[in-house]
């Protein structure tokens, strides 16, 4: 399979890892040897619940046994969108009430964009630099590493940047802008989190020139941080929520989510002012709304809690300099780039997936589904541990 996987799939890397995927079940994935794998990574992110969730798999089953494409977004009243969308309102503060649904996290930045310009009636769109937002034109506009946008020329027009966490950038949001980007913790970045008031007073900000603030919670939302949503610890609220990944507890999906007003804004002058065939797809929509439920009826989010500390106090080693990050999104910083891809190797030898970060090169992901138990993060971390006593200093 590895040779047909690298000649016939098309690749992102000259080196993927290529386990050749024979099931998965809970916190573990098994490969096509019978070979048992830990999963710290989640799918990055995307598995929520880990994986095959009794609860996700009986909602994806009822909903195939009823019906599945029937009528692009929008024209039709769908039971699993509609109860999808209005259960995100309920758990969201106001005026966040109206959602979007999309087939990816890009596809939804890239919705927030268009619609902060329509709302504003203006162009101009910041973000942060080291940011990610995904692949698509829209998102990708916003990445500031020229180096991975280049070769792929022009890029949206307007786009400026800012420093997160850095307030002598706030005054370059002004009233030529649309909209603020920002991840509530940055993901790529190396997961830093908002320190000193940082989205408060970019919100402030935004309020003051009529701009808007767009967060994307495609990482840190449903429930990874301990809260439902990041932005919920530090007592802000966006104009735009976007969020992907973990909603859809292993199915793709992206969302974002605006006042009823504002989103009206899309589907008139000019009428479709953004359509997709396949968002809100029933069965997608019903296995992201077992997963809401299963998150928000639960004690993963306090538990997620729990497991921070776990991990936080298990990982103690001299080459882990440092534990960034909140709740289950965790990042152990080593001292080099060297020394985090040998770790994420060996481990994976040693069957525990980790993952690397995308910018921040020391770094290693620890984003495990919510629902792994005390005694499989013991598991893991015990693992780390062996593997950091055979990693060489370069
Ligand atoms: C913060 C953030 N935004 C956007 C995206 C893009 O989401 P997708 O890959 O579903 O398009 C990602 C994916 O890694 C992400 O982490």
């Amino acid at each position: 399979m590895k040779a047909d996987f690298l000649k016939y799939q098309a690749q992102t890397t000259p080196h993927p890892l290529s386990m050749e995927v024979q099931r998965a079940e809970g916190s573990y994935i098994y490969d096509t040897s019978g070979k048992r794998y830990l999963d710290f990574v989640a799918g990055v992110s995307a598995c929520s619940l880990g994986h095959q969730h009794p609860r996700v798999k009986k909602a994806i089953k009822t909903q195939l046994d009823k019906y599945l494409h029937v009528m692009v977004y929008g024209e039709y009243a769908q039971s699993p969108a509609v109860q999808l969308t209005k259960l995100l309102a309920q758990h969201l503060p106001d005026p966040l009430e109206s959602t979007y649904l999309v087939n990816s996290g890009t596809e939804a930045i890239d919705g927030a964009i268009k619609l902060a310009r329509r709302a504003t009636g203006r162009t101009e769109i910041i973000a942060a630099l080291d940011a990610y937002h995904g692949n698509s034109y829209g998102a990708l506009s916003l990445m500031s590493n020229k180096e991975r946008t280049a070769p792929f020329r022009p890029m949206i027009g307007d786009v400026s940047f800012i420093k997160f966490n850095c307030d002598r950038y706030l005054e370059r949001i002004t009233v030529k802008t649309a909209g603020v980007v920002l991840e509530t913790i940055q993901g790529g970045a190396g997961f830093v989190v908002p320190t000193n008031g940082f989205l408060n007073k970019v919100k402030k900000r935004c309020e003051e020139v009529g701009a808007l603030l767009i967060l994307d919670e495609i990482q840190p939302g449903m429930g990874r941080t301990g809260k439902l949503f990041g932005f919920e610890h530090y007592d802000v609220t966006p104009d735009i929520l976007v969020t992907g990944k973990g909603l859809g507890g292993g199915m793709p999906i992206g969302a974002f989510t605006a006042s009823h007003a504002m989103m009206t804004l899309l589907s008139d002058n000019p009428k479709l002012g953004h359509i997709t065939t396949f968002g809100g797809h029933p069965v997608i929509a019903a296995a992201a709304l077992a997963t809401l439920r299963e998150i928000t009826e639960s004690n993963l989010m306090a538990d997620a809690l729990k497991k921070e500390k776990l991990i936080r106090s298990l990982l103690i080693h001299p080459l882990i300099k440092e534990i960034r990050g909140s709740g289950l999104m965790l990042a152990l910083m080593t001292p080099s780039a060297h020394i985090a891809s040998d770790i994420v190797l060996r481990c994976q030898d040693e069957g525990l997936i980790l993952f690397w970060l995308l910018f921040e090169t020391r770094a290693v992901r620890i984003t495990p589904p919510l629902t792994i138990s005390e005694d499989e993060i013991r598991e893991g971390c015990a693992t780390i541990l062996d593997v950091l006593n055979y990693v060489v200093e370069d």
